[in-house]
């Protein structure tokens, strides 16, 4: 951290007046309202995009428990623009999803900005996200993901890049920490996308070095609501209870939250998260009955999307176990679900399980998805050097994107 940053990081707390009135004090439980741009967004909730998760059968069911804004999974800018039927449908929004969110890859300004406009042309969302916080790494190695806000030149020009292509519609950007605990860049990516004109920034409070262990670092969101003043910043990273959000607004004064692994297997925390809003303390705690409900209706969803009854039901797979979690069903049971190939097998196996059986308290809550170690990040030789990037990494940056899968 330069010293003028750390010298803006020590002083000011999140209640001081900042003079635009648009910055709202720590200590408030729910923010009223989440303004991107032109953009309102129905709830100051976002569904994090997730690859292999956020599809538009997910979103839709997610939609379908609470307002907030729904992200796709991550496409990369330059899959986009080669076309392909894969990457359509990755953005492929339903008619129901309204405003509709995407969330691009990139790593070179030009290609960016002509991602975003194909976008806008196409009609294909009416807010862009832009990933900066993947700590996947076969991207870091490359430079991209939460290494490329190191090179705060190319980061700005990429975010300038895509808000000018994007006419009114808004750019937000989405940050980890930065790429370890020495080399922090949040804030001076936050302040640049500020500068650069996006409409929020979203901070995932781990270092790429954590991945997904230990514990976001709140204080590091708090940090970066002080110093921006102008647009709006979300909170994200281990809210995954309603009540953690509303912990998460009143120990940070953040303007949106963003959820990710807190809903696998639980679109209903958009309910929850609702409730909270409006300052009441009811829960959904569902009886088994309710879960396998939802289960069909995601089969169903994942069935219509992928216009495929075998490849629906391959990708609600990954979520049985998350559905299940601490339900009764038993081993045997957890075993056949991810064997299930269409839906009236769906149904006959579902028929087995007992609808009444009660909500298992705790043992169905808590942390659940990506945990894993911290691991030293895997960056291009000579990254750190320096906060610019040279001609030989910008063409190593490039290469690597086809490669680029979310995180
Ligand atoms: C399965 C999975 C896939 C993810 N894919 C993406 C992605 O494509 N783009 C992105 O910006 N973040 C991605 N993330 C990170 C999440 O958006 C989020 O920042 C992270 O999970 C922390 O939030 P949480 O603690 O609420 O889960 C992914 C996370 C998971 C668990």
């Amino acid at each position: 951290m330069s010293e003028d940053l750390a010298a803006r990081t020590a002083r000011g707390r999140a209640d001081e007046p900042d003079g635009t009135g648009r910055n709202r004090a720590a200590g408030r439980d729910w923010p009223g309202e989440l303004r991107l741009g032109r953009l309102v967004a129905p709830a100051p909730v976002v569904l994090a995009p997730m690859a292999g998760v956020t599809n538009a059968a997910y979103r839709l069911l997610c939609r379908s428990f609470g307002p907030g804004l729904f992200v796709s999974e991550m496409v990369t800018s330059r899959a986009l623009l080669a076309g392909g039927e894969r990457t359509e449908r990755m953005l492929r929004q339903d008619p129901a999803e309204r405003p509709r969110s995407a969330q691009l890859y990139g790593v070179d300004p030009a290609t960016v900005a002509a991602a975003v406009r194909l976008v806008r042309e196409r009609d294909l969302a009416d807010h862009i996200d832009l990933n900066f916080g993947c700590p996947a790494p076969k991207v870091t190695r490359r430079g991209g993901g939460a290494a490329l806000p190191w090179k705060l030149d190319l980061y700005r020009r990429i975010v300038g890049a895509a808000v000018a292509a994007a006419g009114q519609a808004p750019v937000t950007v989405k940050l980890r920490a930065g790429i370890d605990a020495t080399r922090l860049t949040f804030l001076d990516a936050g302040l640049a996308a500020e500068q650069e004109g996006a409409a929020a920034v979203a901070l995932h409070a781990r270092t790429a070095a954590q991945h997904y262990s230990g514990k976001a670092d709140w204080s590091l969101i708090a940090q970066l609501k002080r110093e921006v003043k102008t647009i709006p910043v979300l909170g994200n990273g281990d809210v995954f209870e309603a009540d953690d959000a509303v912990r998460l607004f009143r120990e940070t004064g953040c303007d949106g939250v963003v959820v990710g692994r807190g809903c696998l297997g639980r679109p209903w925390l958009f309910q929850d998260l609702a409730c909270a809003a409006q300052g009441s303390a009811e829960r959904l705690r569902p009886a088994l009955g309710f879960v396998i409900d939802v289960v069909r209706r995601h089969a169903a969803l994942l069935v219509e999307h992928r216009g495929c009854e075998a490849a629906g039901l391959r990708e609600l797979r990954g979520h049985m176990s998350w559905y299940l979690r601490g339900y009764p069903v038993g081993g045997e049971f957890r075993a056949r679900a991810h064997l299930v190939g269409s839906l009236a097998e769906l149904d006959e196996l579902l028929a087995l399980l007992d609808p009444a059986a009660p909500h298992p308290g705790p043992a169905a809550g808590g942390a659940r998805g990506r945990a894993g170690a911290a691991r030293r990040p895997a960056l291009p030789d000579g990254w750190l050097e320096t906060r610019t990037c040279d001609a030989a990494q910008l063409a190593a940056l490039g290469a690597a994107e086809l490669d680029v899968a979310g995180g």
